[in-house]
């Protein structure tokens, strides 16, 4: 009887053809992009077009004590979206409109449904952009909002959290409420923003963000560096920091996760084979100047960091070669499952660390024999690893070793993809109890009843959800 009118209740909140019931789901709405894909069936599926409907969705799950699990484009991760079974999906991609923008105060208000393609085409002519670039252009802002979405510019822009300004969000209690706004500095209280940012739905859901634009710099060179050991790789990492160059990206790629991405996007970097022969790891380092000639100045300095380093050679990229490099690396995730990862992790530590972290992660890999490959936005201290390892217990087992490591070194479990629901055991066994508890009761304060994505972050339950 409550399904019935719960039924009734969402179909006249948004529309008969903007909601779908068990067992007539469509599969894309069931999971995210985790490689351990929980297809859990939830009640119903709903795209609500306005702030107003998502209102009356939360009244109506509130009568019917029913959980809801907010969703953007579904390209998370962790499992962050994975729905609840007999709950509610609230999908967002209906609401997609950049409401304003505004160039003067270098600020844009977009609903949750936009997409990283359809903001960046926004600001087309504008001068501007929106400098995050976790590599996923279909994701959208809403998503990027509640997992606090880093990527490949993160070493010079920062990641999702120092572009969120402002946010409508929808409370559990169905008020709707507006924190911080179009303005880059605010001290006037908690900061509610961000504490949403990062949350994975757990504390209310967004349906507005106000996002901080920044200027675009009209000259940008691409230069991929090989050399001969990885630890030479990521010890070049803080000197280049130090230098001021300001890299718009600095990543790493060993050697093999390299070959798979341009084996399998056929690109063809011109590394001269006796140097790629030597070569064990790559870095990528992009420029970005307001000027030619301070770009051409910056080369240098940066060709002579790299030499006094250790590079075996420093290839400029033409442009066309660049981006095609760039669009490879941002197929990584992609080509880590086609060729059967069973896990991609995305541990942070200190920059400074990161060759002690990566010896001991190759040592673990020996001792569970398994294979782990690697590379990530060491700019950021922030590495990915393609984990080879089907045995269930015994890679978790590993796991918990890379996360117990990467944290005595004074790293956090996860530097962009979030915990979800694929971390979430590691996150609450290696979290001092202190902090969980207190996660615990912010959680209360915002959602008493535990309506909005229960069994993710600090909640102890097991997820109904296998
Ligand atoms: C990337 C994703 C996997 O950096 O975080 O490609
Ligand atoms: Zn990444």
């Amino acid at each position: 009887m409550t399904d019935l009118s719960l039924r009734d209740e969402l179909l006249a909140i948004v529309g008969e053809g903007f909601i779908t019931f068990t067992p007539h789901h469509n599969p894309d709405d069931l999971h995210d992009e985790s490689l351990h894909q929980r297809m859990v069936e939830p009640f119903a599926v709903v795209r609500p077009a306005t702030t107003q409907q998502v209102v009356s969705i939360v009244q109506a799950a509130t009568r019917h004590d029913v959980a809801i699990t907010p969703r953007g484009s579904g390209t998370g991760l962790s499992g962050a979206a994975t729905p609840i079974r007999g709950g509610i999906v609230v999908s967002f991609e209906r609401m997609n409109q950049v409401l304003r923008l505004d160039v003067a105060d270098h600020v844009v208000v977009v609903q949750p449904g936009v997409t990283l393609r359809e903001l960046n085409a926004s600001l087309d002519g504008t001068g501007l952009q929106y400098p995050i670039h976790p590599g996923e252009l279909s994701g959208s802002l809403g998503g990027n909002v509640n997992t606090n979405a880093g990527g490949m510019r993160a070493v010079r822009h920062g990641v999702t959290r120092q572009h969120v300004l402002g946010l409508e969000l929808v409370l559990a209690d169905a008020s709707v409420v507006r924190t911080g706004g179009p303005v880059v500095k605010v001290s006037s209280g908690y900061d509610l923003t961000q504490l949403i940012v990062g949350s994975e739905g757990t504390l209310a859901l967004v349906t507005e963000v106000t996002l901080k634009l920044s200027p675009k710099m009209a000259h940008t060179t691409t230069t991929l560096v090989p050399f001969g050991s990885l630890e030479e790789v990521t010890r070049v990492v803080p000197k280049l920091i130090t230098s001021g160059l300001q890299p718009a990206m600095l990543e790493y790629l060993d050697t093999v996760t390299l070959t798979a991405l341009t084996r399998s996007t056929s690109l063809e970097l011109g590394v001269d084979a006796a140097v790629a022969a030597k070569a064990t790891a790559y870095l990528i380092v992009i420029l970005e100047t307001r000027t030619a000639a301070q770009l051409d100045l910056d080369l240098v300095d940066l060709a002579a960091l790299l030499e006094e380093s250790g590079a075996l050679d420093t290839y400029v990229l033409d442009e066309r070669s660049a981006v095609r490099l760039i669009e490879a690396r941002e197929r990584l995730f992609w080509v880590t499952k086609e060729l059967g990862a069973n896990d991609i992790v995305d541990i942070v530590v200190p920059r400074s660390t990161v060759p002690r972290f990566l010896e001991e992660v190759q040592r673990i890999a020996a001792r569970h024999e398994a294979f782990i490959g690697g590379c990530g936005h060491v700019g950021d201290g922030n590495v990915h690893l393609s984990v080879f390892l089907p045995d269930d217990e015994q890679r978790e087992r590993l796991l918990r070793e890379l996360f117990v490591f990467g944290m005595e070194l004074g790293g956090q479990i996860s530097g962009e993809h979030g915990i979800g629901l694929d971390k979430q055991a590691h996150y609450l066994a290696l979290t001092d109890p202190a902090i969980v508890a207190l996660q615990q009761s912010i959680k209360r304060a915002f959602d008493p009843r535990g309506t909005f994505n229960p069994y993710r972050i600090s909640d102890e339950r097991p997820a109904p959800v296998e």
